[in-house]
């Protein structure tokens, strides 16, 4: 499904214009990385995409439908957001619970829902926990429940804010894991990440916000090679890009892969 942002902007009550004119269109099944300093905009964004917040002006489509005319609820069928903190998220007093609340919410059927929530906890590795209190899990299975939830509801759209913040390798690979599987089954993903490697490695284009305003956008190579106007929104290329570039290598490397190929 696609997503058609035209000259959006947004202030806060604050008087603060978080979103200076955005215009961007994400196709449908594309894997999108957001990157940029803190308070550049990123979250105000997404947010808008899923209905939590309103244009001040100009427009959000979310396939035909304008997210002025739809409500929370009704966008919730086609763009699902794991929020930055669970905590925010979570809700009920069991790991199944919570995870059949969204797809019963959207009033599937019975099968269907069995289906899902039986999907969603085996590719999150949750399957042993569904009678724990989400708030008795670790941080990290804690946020693998609310992207279980999310993912759950088989949204064509699926957003995630800073999944990988403050967890380890193991859940950072889970994690890598669910978005490949996403890929597979044909879903937008959308994700805003500070972890470079971990966009270099999962996303084909990346976006950099600075100051509510889209500073690059492009091919993840392309984004990603950019080292001076990275830098003015404090993003720094992936290490193996930077090491790249001082060993003269022709092409921009993004991971491992690419690296080892160049050097040969
Ligand atoms: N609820 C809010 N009220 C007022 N200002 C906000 C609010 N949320 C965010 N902001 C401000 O809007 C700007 C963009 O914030 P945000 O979208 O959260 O950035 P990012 O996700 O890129 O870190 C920042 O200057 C931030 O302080
Ligand atoms: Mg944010």
């Amino acid at each position: 499904m696609k997503i058609e942002i035209n000259d959006l902007r947004f202030t806060y009550p604050t008087g603060l214009e978080a979103l200076q004119g955005i215009s961007l269109t994400i196709e449908a099944g594309e894997q999108v990385a957001i990157v940029g300093q803190n308070g550049a905009g990123k979250t105000t964004l997404v947010r808008h995409f899923n209905g939590l917040l309103q244009p001040s002006s100009g427009s959000v489509l979310i396939g035909e439908w304008d997210t002025k005319k739809h409500s929370v609820a009704k966008l919730a069928s086609r763009v699902g957001y794991v929020f930055q903190n669970p905590d925010e998220q979570l809700f009920s007093k069991d790991v199944g619970t919570e995870i059949r609340f969204g797809p019963r919410n959207l009033g599937y059927s019975k099968e269907k829902i069995d289906e899902l929530v039986t999907r969603a906890l085996s590719l999150t590795e949750l399957s042993d926990k569904t009678d724990t209190n989400p708030y008795d899990l670790s941080p990290t299975w804690r946020k693998m429940a609310a992207l279980a939830s999310v993912i759950a509801m088989d949204t064509p759209i699926v957003i995630f804010d800073e999944p990988t913040t403050g967890q380890d390798a193991v859940n950072v690979a889970r994690i890598a894991n669910v978005i490949a599987e996403l890929r597979k089954e044909g879903k937008t993903v959308i994700t805003i990440t500070h972890d470079i490697d971990f966009c270099a490695e999962n996303f084909d284009r990346v976006i950099a916000l600075s100051n509510g305003k889209i500073l690059l956008d492009g091919s993840a190579r392309d984004v990603l090679g950019q080292e001076e106007i990275l830098a003015q929104t404090y993003v720094d290329p992936p290490q193996l890009t930077r090491l790249g570039k001082r060993l003269g290598l022709k092409e921009t490397v993004r991971n491992q892969d690419e690296f080892l190929k160049a050097l040969k």
